[in-house]
């Protein structure tokens, strides 16, 4: 079929309108955006053992309230924070005989990853993102129900790699899924005395929403 030029000037017209609508939907270069929701943060299944292979351990998950903080300094790079409250993970040392000491501690795990985001500067809504970086979690009130004794988890630096996508909702708001990788190792201490490494390792998972500004 023949396109008379009615056809095409409505075409042209139309294609305007809709970049001119999505143009208010830009995504990328001077954004700075946090997002928010719930996060799980579930270690690997082999936490370990401690006092030379005498004690099994084994991490439970736990799951809070977390928050990013970005800036895209570019329409396809950008820069992330991820912060949340505290985490609590319960865990158990089991020895040989199957006799289970219970413990717990709490630690913050800020991870800061640089991104890239191959539709950004670009009208698309699905704007899906990767990430790497470095983690830096610090342990704090590590108790084991053991009378007396004092356990302590050095602080652990590792490295992060991220996925994530945000599906926007209008200028300011979209959903966003997110999950990370993190390495994470502490050196334990009873008594100040170094009994071994647990393996944390955990994919930290997080749904919510993202805000733009
Ligand atoms: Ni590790």
């Amino acid at each position: 079929m023949r396109k008379t030029l009615p056809t095409l000037l409505a075409a042209g017209l139309a294609a305007a309108a809709f970049t001119t609508s999505t143009q208010a939907l830009a995504y990328g270069a001077g954004d700075f955006f946090t997002r928010f929701g719930v996060a799980k943060v579930t270690p690997t299944s082999d936490n370990g053992t401690l006092g030379e292979g005498t004690l099994s351990t084994n991490v439970d998950d736990d799951t809070r309230f977390a928050f990013t903080l970005g800036y895209r300094f570019h329409d396809k790079v950008g820069v992330e924070l991820l912060a949340a409250e505290q985490f609590k993970h319960d865990f158990t040392l089991t020895d040989a005989d199957g006799n289970v000491i219970p413990g717990s501690t709490k630690h913050l795990p800020p991870t800061l990853t640089v991104q890239y985001y191959p539709l950004g500067g670009t009208a698309a809504l699905v704007q899906p993102y990767v990430g790497v970086g470095v983690n830096y979690t610090r342990f704090s009130s590590e108790k084991v129900e053991t009378p007396g004794a004092e356990l302590n988890f050095d602080s652990s630096w590792g490295a992060a790699g991220q996925v994530g996508v945000d599906l926007l909702i209008n200028d300011n708001w979209a959903l966003n899924a997110a999950a990370w990788y993190i390495d994470i190792d502490t050196d334990a201490k009873i008594e100040g005395v170094d009994v071994g490494t647990i393996k944390i390792d955990p994919l930290v998972v997080m749904g919510g929403i993202s805000y733009r500004f």
